[in-house]
């Protein structure tokens, strides 16, 4: 009979058999009870908050350290074709060619680099290299800018090498600072070395240009002067450094000293 192993506790007069009459006993056994668990109301283990409250924090600061404060450019292309950063001195301010092509690789890696590639070298057989190319590096950007503009299509010869593809205008998705950028910076990333191209300067041949809806063929384009015509700013070259020094010395010493503290530190 099972009430008889309980026969070892405490009975006395009044209580049935079996019946506990310690009060703190029987409550230290009440309340020893938990909750009946809820389910989706389980307690969680400390370890894991602490856990996963620390992956949080980490997270949080490895998204300070390497967010690279979300700017639009900060993984383009700029960072594997670098553009000479500023030579230090001289003044401190960056030079302004410098930072037409640091603005032109952003617009290059978006818009030129899918076919003309991040190196510059484009795909044989398809694309064009852009380092090193005769069209790209002429002295003047009368032939580059309308490329750009307008598109090339048919065949083109490019370093020696043949080509017969097509290339879509960019008049519209491109306005002249953007391309006056993108060309300054082709003209000087991989080794290239020429002159910048102005906004001015693309703006006079957008005008000039304004009624050709077509893309351009090589053909016509060699007849289009490499440098000089047409373009508003091309007259209005740079003066040289013996130019200006002629100039600056003419001026009465109260305006240059005027002029000199209007220039940037
Ligand atoms: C859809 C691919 C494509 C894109 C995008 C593209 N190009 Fe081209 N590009 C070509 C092709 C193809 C040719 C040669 C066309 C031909 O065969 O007539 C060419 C030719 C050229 C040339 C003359 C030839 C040479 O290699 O020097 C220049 C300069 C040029 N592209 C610059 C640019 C610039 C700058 C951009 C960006 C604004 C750009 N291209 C975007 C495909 C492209």
């Amino acid at each position: 009979m099972s009430a008889d192993t309980d026969r070892s506790r405490a009975t006395g007069p009044g209580l049935d058999l079996g019946e506990a009459t310690d009060v703190v006993d029987l409550h230290a056994a009440v309340l020893r009870e938990k909750a009946e668990p809820v389910e989706g109301r389980e307690p969680l283990n400390l370890w894991l908050v602490v856990f996963i409250g620390g992956l949080v924090f980490w997270a949080g600061s490895y998204l300070t350290h390497y967010s690279g404060g979300f700017r639009a450019d900060e993984f383009s292309e700029t960072q594997i074709n670098p553009v000479p950063p500023p030579v230090a001195g001289g003044g401190g301010a960056e030079d302004p060619v410098t930072k037409q092509a640091r603005a032109g690789a952003i617009v290059f890696t978006t818009y030129c680099q899918p076919c003309h590639q991040a190196d510059g070298n484009g795909l044989p057989n398809q694309f064009p290299p852009l380092a090193g190319s005769e069209w790209v590096l002429a002295e003047g950007p009368n032939r580059i800018v309308r490329i750009v503009l307008n598109g090339l299509s048919g065949p083109v010869k490019v370093k020696g090498a043949d080509y017969n593809n097509q290339m879509n205008a960019f008049k519209d998705s491109l306005d002249d600072g953007q391309i006056a950028d993108v060309v300054t910076y082709i003209r000087n990333a991989w080794g290239n070395k020429a002159s910048a191209v102005t906004t001015a300067e693309v703006a006079a041949i957008r005008k000039e240009t304004a009624s050709k809806v077509d893309a351009y063929a090589a053909a016509e384009l060699e007849k289009v002067p490499v440098s000089g015509g047409g373009g508003a700013s091309a007259g209005a070259a740079a003066l040289t450094p013996a130019q200006l020094r002629e100039a600056l010395l003419k001026l009465p010493p109260a305006e240059l000293k005027t002029l000199v503290e209007g220039l940037p530190k």
